[in-house]
Parts: structure tokens; C-alpha cells; sequence
């Protein structure tokens, strides 16, 4: 099957290049000349955007952090008059105030653009039909995926996130190609048909792209295998788009191509800060090339991963991301990412792919518990040989002792979007220690 591409997916890496900085410059002084936030952060740092003379200038400027969004709330960051916005979503973040992003009509159609591309990197084609299963609303998933799809000539289902039972009815009702969901979503999707008594492996479905949260290869098998399609993975954030800002190609599989001429990616050293190159792990950077109404400079997205050279097109790719800083969790002195746990629970037999890390404290000591489901036909004997493989798992590949839990079939709570893996108990005063 030979891909169609866009015109910017035909340039040549020098082309590519020149394009870049033409529009990172005007993107710079865009910022500059509109939001006092970028203006102050710049005369700060003694440069003016026509320093900017190379790509690699731009790891002169200053970096702009989550925190940097919130100190601006709602609309500091805004580079247009508020006239010209024509659509707001936010994300909820953890703690405190959420992150407002803003985007004029032609950010919309740039967004419309790269999901467009994307679901025709992961094989998707005019007359389609696509089953958006990401939430609709102030998260960019559902939106983002639905107009895209519909700029590439799909039919789209607006499914949103949840009524579970209704999603499984829709798919053998409507007959998608391709959905588009969080990877624990689909998770909760395949208990669902099994419980309808409804072969996920006979549907429609040929296609899946799934984001919005770290899966690892193991994942990719177990969706690929019960579903039997192919899995590709979308990457993107509200702060620099939405879903869209990288799509993994369905002819390599390889991680994902990063949409260079809108998005220019850079790693840096988490702690330092410094810019690493081509091929080191880091934490993933990106700044905006076209955004009008918000655009961002070397914003820290505290993923981690590593920029490769293109293979399926000429645009660099990023590997699958590993983790977020902040989703790490330092255990006696020890790095772990839920993704290593994922690998390890998905490889070990008799255990579901649900699984959840409890943090507690035990005197001065850090513990984590990982919970695991049983597969319903597991033995005791094959739920406890489960358990004492994955703590040694978790031991030889992470390097620390974890206590394991293999808890009753349909006893963890189910994703109905992004999953949440860590529970993390060590604020908590043990009751029993009164
Ligand atoms: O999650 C946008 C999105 C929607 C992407 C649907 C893909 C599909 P936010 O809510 O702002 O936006 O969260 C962004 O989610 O910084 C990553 O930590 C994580 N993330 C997104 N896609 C992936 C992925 C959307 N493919 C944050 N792999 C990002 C790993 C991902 N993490």
C-alpha cells in the first residue's frame, strides 16, 4: 500500500530545515511581541528573537514549564486578541489550577490538519468510519480525533468516553474501521465484549490508535492478539496542540513520526536541562512552529523519551514514551516507571493485564505493592506462582523488592479514559498504628 502524503511530508531533510526556522523565527517574535510572559522571559536572558539564527539557537532561549501556564491563568499566554479565539480546552492537572489553552481558526484547522495526517499514517481512508472513544469536552482527545478524522473524509462516531455497554453495541452496530481510544479504555472495552458473549477478535475493527497515556510493546501484543488489529500509538499534549503532535506509521511501527513541520522536538537533560542529542533519553521539548492564538517555546513536557532518525517519513521520530517525570517513583534509592511494571504483569501467565501500584510507608520506609488481577481460570497454585514471578521479575529488571497482590478477576477499577496506576497511600496514617 503505497501512503498519501501531504505536501510537508514530501520535503527533503534540507527543505524540512529552512522551513523550520523560517517559522520558528516568526514564531519567536510572534511570542515576543504579544505575550509579556515570553518578552520578560527573553529580556531576561539577554536575547531578542532575531538571535535566533540556526535551529540550534533555540537552546539559548528559555525553557516554559507547566507552572509558567498556571502562574498565566486563564488567558496570559494568549498571543491573539480574545476576539480571534475560537476554541478553549483545558486540562485538569493533578493539583491546583487547570492549564488553558486557546486556539484561533487556522490552529484549528493546522490541528484538524495533523490528525488528518495521522490517522492516515495509522492507515485510515476517506470513507472510513472511526469510532471516537476519547473523551469529548476540555480534554483535546475526543475533539481533537473527531475533526481530524472528519478532515480526512471519515465517517465519525462521537462515541466519548464510557457507557461501556453502549460502545460494544455501536462497534458491531456501525461497523468502525478504526478507533481511537486510551489503551486501558480498550482494555475495559475487551472485558465488555467478552461479558456480551461477543468475539472482540470478529469485529469490524481493523485499526486502532490509541494514546493519551505510556503503553509498552507487551500492551501493543495482548490489544493486537484478543482484537486482532493492528495497534498504533498518537502522541500529543493540550499545551502544544492535542492529540497529533506525533503518530506511529502502520507500515513500521517503529514509534512515533513527529509532525516536524509544526512541532519542533528537542530532549533535554531533566535535571540540567541541557540539550542532548539525536538518540539520548531525556525529557521530551517542544516548540510550536504555527500556533497562533498560544503558541509555546521549549515547553518542558516531562515526557521521556528519545529522538530517532525518520524511517517511514523524512520527519524524526520519537520513541514510545517510557514515562513522565512526574509518574516516577523513587523506591529506595530506585527509578521505576508503571511501564516496567506493565511489561513484567503482561508477560506473566495467569494474570490479566489490569493491574495497580500501591505506595505506603512503613516507618521510614517507602513499599509498593503491585496488584494484579487473575485470569478467572487461573488455579490458586497458577495465581500464586504469578505472584512470586513477577516480584522476581520486578527484582532482576528494576533492581528492587516489591511486594505482589494478585487480587480476585474484576476487582481493580477500570480506565474509562486516561488510567491512573499509582495510588499513592503514604500520606495516610496507617489506622492500625494508633
Ligand atoms: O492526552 C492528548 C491526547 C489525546 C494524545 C488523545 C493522544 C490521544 P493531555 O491531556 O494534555 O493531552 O495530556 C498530555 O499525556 O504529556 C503525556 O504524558 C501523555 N500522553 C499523551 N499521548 C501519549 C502517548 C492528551 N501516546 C500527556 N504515550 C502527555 C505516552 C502520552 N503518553
Amino acid at each position: 500500500m503505497t501512503p498519501l502524503l501531504d505536501a510537508a511530508e514530501r520535503l527533503s531533510r534540507e527543505e524540512l530545515a529552512v522551513l523550520q526556522l523560517e517559522r520558528l523565527r516568526s514564531t519567536l517574535r510572534h511570542a515576543y511581541d504579544n505575550v509579556d510572559f515570553y518578552r520578560r522571559s527573553f529580556d531576561r536572558a539577554g536575547l531578542r528573537p532575531e538571535d535566533c539564527r540556526s535551529l540550534a539557537d533555540l537552546a539559548r532561549f528559555p525553557f516554559t514549564t507547566k507552572s509558567d501556564l498556571r502562574d498565566n491563568y486563564p488567558f496570559g499566554m494568549f498571543a491573539v486578541d480574545r476576539s480571534e479565539v475560537r476554541r478553549l480546552h483545558a486540562s485538569s492537572g493533578t493539583t491546583g489550577l487547570p492549564t488553558v489553552v486557546g486556539y484561533t481558526q487556522r490552529d484549528l484547522d493546522t490541528w484538524a490538519d495533523v490528525v488528518a495526517r495521522s490517522i492516515r499514517a495509522a492507515g485510515g481512508r476517506p470513507g472510513h468510519t472511526v469510532h471516537v472513544a476519547y473523551g469529548y469536552g476540555l480534554f483535546t482527545g475526543g475533539l481533537g480525533a473527531h475533526y481530524g478524522a472528519e478532515r480526512l473524509g471519515c465517517t465519525v462516531v462521537p462515541a466519548s468516553g464510557g457507557m461501556t455497554a453502549r460502545q460494544v453495541r455501536l462497534i458491531q452496530d456501525f461497523r468502525p474501521e478504526i478507533i481511537m481510544v486510551t489503551p486501558s479504555y480498550m482494555l475495559t472495552l475487551l472485558d465488555e465484549f467478552e461479558r456480551q458473549g461477543v468475539d472482540p477478535r470478529a469485529t469490524s475493527l481493523k485499526v486502532g490508535i490509541f494514546g493519551a497515556e505510556p503503553w509498552t510493546e507487551e500492551m501493543r501484543r495482548e490489544i493486537e492478539e484478543r482484537f486482532a488489529i493492528d495497534a498504533v500509538d498518537i502522541y500529543g499534549l493540550s499545551e502544544v496542540m492535542g492529540p497529533g503532535v506525533s503518530q506511529e506509521c502502520l507500515e513500521t511501527k517503529d514509534g512515533l513520526t513527529v509532525w516536524e513541520d509544526h512541532f519542533y522536538p528537542e530532549i533535554v537533560d531533566p535535571f540540567t536541562g541541557e540539550a542532548l542529542p539525536d538518540g539520548a533519553e531525556g525529557e521530551l521539548v517542544f516548540t510550536s512552529l504555527t500556533k497562533e492564538a498560544m503558541p509555546v517555546i521549549r515547553y518542558r513536557t516531562r515526557d521521556l523519551t528519545r529522538l530517532l532518525p525518520g524511517t517511514a517519513r523524512v520527519f524524526r521520530r520519537m520513541e514510545k514514551v517510557t514515562g513522565r517525570t512526574d509518574d516516577m517513583v523513587i523506591l529506595r534509592g530506585v527509578n521505576l516507571f508503571p511501564t516496567q511494571i506493565e511489561e513484567i504483569v503482561l508477560r506473566t501467565p495467569g494474570v490479566a493485564p489490569h493491574f495497580q501500584l500501591r505506595l505506603a510507608r512503613e516507618g521510614r520506609l517507602d513499599t509498593l505493592t503491585v496488584r494484579a488481577e487473575a485470569r478467572a481460570e487461573a488455579t490458586p497454585e497458577q495465581r500464586a506462582e504469578a505472584a512470586r514471578a513477577i516480584a522476581e521479575a520486578v527484582k532482576e529488571g528494576v533492581g528492587v523488592s516489591v511486594s505482589v497482590e494478585v487480587v480476585e478477576p474484576e476487582t481493580l477499577e477500570r480506565s474509562v479514559g486516561k488510567i491512573k496506576r499509582i495510588v499513592d497511600l503514604r500520606g495516610l496514617r496507617d489506622p492500625r498504628a494508633t
